[in-house]
């Protein structure tokens, strides 16, 4: 029998033992120990902790050879958010750009979650494989919003979601949702705050900035958000309201290819990738040190821009990531 010792990161710490060979994950719910994770097979990194030298770890892949530590990058009342499941009805659905769709779904009975986190939705089907097959996407709303999830998805050629909302998707459909999940979550608002998101990585961070917790708090806010092409950008209303309401947010948008945007509307355009756009943020040297970053969207563009925040000197422990993989089946 091993010993393996998490620490939260709200500073709570936990001990469990666990036999050689079972999954950290296992020996976790075998003691009662709450931990987060949702796919169970590692393609979702909810499960995702920093072990010995900080390397990355998941839990639910990880088998027990010998006594171990890992430290959790969310808090222990985090985890004990189970996840619910629900029916939840489409209210209506359109194109937020080319490449995007937005939808919203009036949930069953209220639901709890974090600004950030994530839903696994089963696509309504009438074919019995695919009632059981979910997708993951991370609610655009704030938690604050009873009964209602809405979501940008991202217009996936062969996606099965992208299937149903082009050719099948009527309001009124009723789908099965189970929610929420994820370690991915705004923390307190009283940091200043960088959110770096590629295409629909955009969604849980609007989630957070719109926040109550983000509201009430008086720290700047920096947004670098990126798409390919002019045609791909979405949710810029959003971000506008968002500009006005926060007492201090930079927000630069970032396109790859073709020409830039010629409106002085408060956001700043940038040719070019997210890597482009956080060479833009004014922030000093000496404030990257007391700031917290929040990153998602594909996992090459997250690990590109977490090391690069990493080497403006904010410590790992306040970098939160989270890249859209494709979902699976759960
Ligand atoms: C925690 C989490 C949260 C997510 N939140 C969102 C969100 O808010 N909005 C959003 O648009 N996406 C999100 N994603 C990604 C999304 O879950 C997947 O892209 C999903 O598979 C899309 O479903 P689909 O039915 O349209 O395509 P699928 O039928 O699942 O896939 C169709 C084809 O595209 C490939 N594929 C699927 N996803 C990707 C990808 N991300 N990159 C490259 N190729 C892919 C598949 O391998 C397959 O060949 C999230 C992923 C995770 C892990
Ligand atoms: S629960 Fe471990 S990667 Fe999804």
């Amino acid at each position: 029998m091993f010993r393996i010792d998490v620490t939260y990161a709200d500073g709570a710490t936990a001990a469990f033992p666990a036999k050689g060979g079972q999954t950290v994950l296992q020996a976790a719910d075998a003691a009662e120990v709450p931990l987060a994770y949702s796919c169970l097979t590692g393609s979702c990194r909810t499960c995702a902790a920093r072990g010995h030298a900080n390397v990355e770890i998941l839990l639910c892949q990880q088998r027990v050879s010998k006594d171990e530590a890992f430290w959790l990058p969310y808090s222990q009342a985090a985890a004990r958010i189970a996840p619910v499941r629900r029916r939840a009805r489409l209210l209506g659905f359109k194109r937020a750009s080319v490449s995007v769709h937005h939808l919203r779904f009036a949930v069953e009975f209220p639901v709890r979650f974090l600004a950030g986190q994530y839903a696994a939705i089963a696509v309504p089907s009438s074919d019995p494989l695919h009632r059981r097959s979910f997708r993951y996407f991370s609610m655009a709303n704030p938690p604050e919003e009873d009964s209602v999830a809405e979501f940008y998805v991202r217009d996936l050629p062969g996606g099965y979601m992208a299937e149903y909302l082009a050719n099948r998707a009527r309001p009124g459909d009723v789908a099965r949702i189970s929610i929420p999940h994820g370690s991915f979550y705004h923390r307190s608002g009283d940091m200043r705050a960088i959110f770096v998101a590629g295409g629909t990585g955009l969604s849980p961070l609007l989630a957070m900035l719109r926040s109550g917790a983000m509201m009430k708090a008086d720290a700047p806010a920096h947004v670098v958000f990126g798409v390919q092409r002019i045609e791909d950008l979405f949710a810029l209303d959003a971000l506008r309201i968002l500009q006005n309401r926060l007492t201090y947010c930079q927000i630069v948008v970032t396109i790859g290819s073709g020409p830039l945007p010629s409106v002085n509307d408060g956001l700043e355009w940038c040719g070019g990738t997210v890597m482009d756009g956080l060479r833009q943020l004014r922030v000093e040297q000496p404030e990257w040190v007391s700031s917290s970053a929040y990153i998602c969207g594909p996992p090459g563009m997250v690990d590109a821009a977490r090391a690069w925040l990493t080497n403006q000197n904010i410590p790992p422990t306040q970098i939160y990531n989270e890249a859209f993989t494709a979902s699976g089946l759960v």
